[in-house]
């Protein structure tokens, strides 16, 4: 599997046919993108929030992508001339290219828009099997008991948020990794606005839990 960090909760994943983004709220400061957007197959969402939300639609309208969201996300989505495959927390499927569990997430997923704020359903995560690894994407989250559960999942890479405010700050992370027991953490959704600023060394420092990876935008890492 081959994962690109686009900056805040954004991550393109490769594995096999699956050319994937997870929460594309791009960042404008990727020089070399690994993908090619017409070329995508699946776009994964989290929840209903603007940053989560972002370019989802123009990119799945310009390549047919496949998006992954909760029910109600999907029904919001109906008249926009996209197709998506509705999920829901704690439910699984097999897709061509490996299988899709959606998680849990202590969140909200309200939809913006230019009337006001629609109904976007439960917030969730995503746990990605395909080529034989497991790529856990938390979504907004804040820390909770329910993580402990994927510890039987044997993740390999947790994406997991660390800015505060929104979501777990690097404390809860931390007790998150050991909660989840992946192979490897790599920290996101810090940094990008004043309120949720982190830094991702003293999380890398104080994970004893597992291995950590710090990617920097545009990086692209392959496990
Ligand atoms: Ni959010
Ligand atoms: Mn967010």
């Amino acid at each position: 599997m081959i994962i690109q960090y686009l900056g805040h909760s954004a991550f393109y994943v490769e594995a096999g046919m699956m050319k994937a983004m997870i929460d594309p709220f791009l960042s404008e400061t990727i020089q070399q993108p690994a993908y090619h957007i017409n070329d995508l197959t699946h776009i994964f969402l989290t929840h209903g929030h603007g940053d989560h939300m972002g370019d989802a639609v123009t990119m799945a309208q310009a390549s047919g992508a496949t998006i992954i969201a909760n029910h109600e996300i999907c029904l919001f989505l109906k008249d926009q001339h996209v197709t998506c495959h509705a999920m829901h927390i704690g439910g699984r499927t097999t897709m061509d290219f490996g299988t899709v569990k959606m998680t849990p997430a202590l969140h909200g997923s309200g939809i913006e828009t230019e009337t006001g704020v629609v109904y976007g359903g439960n917030p969730g995560g995503f746990v990605i099997e395909a080529g034989g690894k497991k790529l856990y994407h938390a979504g907004d989250t804040g820390l909770t008991m329910d993580m402990k559960l994927l510890e039987i999942e044997s993740i390999d890479v947790a994406l997991l948020p660390i800015g505060g405010n929104f979501t777990m700050d690097v404390a809860d992370a931390l007790r998150a990794v050991e909660f989840i027991r992946p192979a490897l953490a790599i920290p996101m959704h810090y940094n990008t606005f004043p309120v949720i600023e982190a830094d991702p060394m003293v999380f890398q420092r104080k994970n004893l839990a597992s291995q950590t990876k710090i990617l920097a935008i545009g990086e692209v890492f392959e496990f």
